[in-house]
């Protein structure tokens, strides 16, 4: 065994021991026009005491390392800061969040003030010769919406609606694309199957009924955006969803239970939403609950792309043998044009890796988990468009609090500090390149290496 310098120890794997033996000879080039951007949230960055679930979430003591979402990152107060280092990184877009509890304060009374501030932080970007894309609602709510029921009743759901139609009004002059709803089947599944996330629920149907909900909601508001933009002489908008999108293996092919449980699991939670979502057709387990007509929703598809899950019952699964992050997530490259293929196929729109990243402590593999992946794009010869690298600093890792590293920037969970961390400088150089040579490799790549275990925070 060896040690690297984060001092666990790795272990041999499959017959092969790195660095040596990984047999990867990256040299590619991404297409012309390709852009590389940076992705971060609101509630995981800003801070401040915001009445949203998530500062309630970390009240009630739920966070795991006991991280303060209201003392995370201050980007709210750095956020010309956090602009300066994205320009210094050389990214042309950026993925960035809306807080609807800043916003919303209480219902039906929007802070104008605040959204100022978000119209000042977007120009100042733009002058930076870097494009936004905006997000409207990533995980958080105000209490206010969660303590009426949130997404899981009806009545609730113009309520949402129109503080996102509100939103698109007050900076389409500014923004021409948008994210309705991030990851609604993870935001569903963690908050209403049993898996600790707010408001803590833990019903089947209950999953279902949000899930069905939030379909809706991203119809609904992706087509007002286009109206309200239209209305205001507008005719280059773009918007999306971003689904969270896994690969799913059965742990033993050839196992019939195994296959039913995947192909199971992976309709639940992934196949149905992408078709809902981007062409209004509700399958099991969703139901058309508000009688949305069939049609195209999307002008881009937005992947947001982690892991592969093994499963060999009704539930996720990570198979042993394999390289894993920082969390325990299996790190698997390939599955990266595996789920754009797949997004493809339901609607063939240009795609747009909204997230892709990963949770690396020490350090020691983020460079290659990112030019993998980015390797596997390449040589696709799918209508890649865009990279936006989840995250661009450290962050509020919601139930992993501030523990669990994600960032090109590392942040002073005390006082705060950006320092720009190794893999800021691999991924300026990558972006430079517009891909990896040999140079790029030599430097950045060469001698970092994934680990097998899983950290315990
Ligand atoms: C979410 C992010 C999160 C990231 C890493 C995605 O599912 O959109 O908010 O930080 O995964 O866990």
């Amino acid at each position: 065994m060896e040690k690297v310098n984060n001092g666990l120890e790795t272990i041999a794997f499959g017959g092969n021991t790195f660095p040596e033996d990984y047999g990867v000879k990256m040299d590619f080039t991404l297409p012309g026009g390709f852009l590389f951007g940076v992705s971060y949230s609101a509630d995981q960055t800003e801070g401040g005491d915001v009445d949203s679930s998530w500062n309630d979430w970390y009240r009630k003591g739920k966070i795991k390392d006991g991280s303060d979402p209201a003392k995370c990152v201050d980007h709210w107060k750095r956020w010309k800061e956090d602009a300066d280092l994205m320009k210094e990184l050389g990214v042309k877009v950026c993925r960035m969040g809306l807080q609807w509890a800043r916003i919303e304060p209480k219902e039906g009374e929007f802070d104008e003030k605040v959204i100022d501030r978000y119209r000042e932080e977007i120009q100042y970007i733009k002058s930076l010769g870097i494009k936004p894309l905006v997000t409207i609602h990533h995980f958080g709510n105000p209490m206010w919406f969660e303590e009426k029921g949130g997404f899981l009743k009806d009545e609730n759901l113009d309520l949402f609606l129109d503080y996102g139609k509100y939103m698109a009004e007050r900076l389409g002059d500014i923004v021409s694309e948008w994210l309705t709803i991030n990851e609604p089947s993870v935001y569903a599944f963690r908050g209403y199957l049993g898996y600790d996330c707010p408001p803590g629920h833990d019903s089947r149907d209950e999953y279902y009924t949000v899930l069905s909900n939030l379909c809706y909601c991203h119809v609904v508001l992706s087509q007002a955006i286009h109206i309200q933009r239209e209305e205001m002489g507008y005719t280059d908008t773009m918007v999306s969803v971003p689904n969270h999108l896994r690969v799913f293996e059965p742990k033993n092919p050839s196992s019939l239970y195994h296959r039913f449980c995947t192909n199971s699991v992976k309709k639940a939670f992934q196949t149905a939403a992408q078709k809902a979502l981007l062409t209004g057709e509700y399958t099991w387990p969703l139901k058309n609950r508000h009688k949305v007509q069939r049609g195209e929703f999307a002008d881009f598809l937005a992947v947001n792309y982690y892991s592969r899950s093994t499963v060999s019952s009704m539930a996720d699964g990570t198979r042993e043998d394999c390289y894993r992050n920082d969390l325990g997530w299996e790190i698997y490259p390939e599955g990266i044009t595996e789920v754009c293929k797949e997004a493809y196929e339901i609607l063939p729109r240009p795609i747009w890796i909204t997230e892709n990243g990963t949770c690396d402590n020490a350090g020691v593999f983020r460079n290659r988990f990112i030019a993998e992946h980015l390797e596997q794009i390449a040589k696709s010869g799918l209508p890649v468009e865009r990279y936006y690298h989840w995250c661009f600093t450290d962050n509020f890792e919601w139930l992993e609090g501030m523990s669990a590293k994600f960032g090109l920037v590392k942040v002073d969970p005390k006082t705060h500090e950006r320092t720009p961390k190794a893999a800021f400088d691999f991924y300026k150089a990558l972006i430079e390149k517009n891909g990896v040579d040999k140079e790029v490799y030599d430097m950045y790549i060469k001698n970092q290496h994934y680990l097998k275990k899983k950290i315990e925070f």
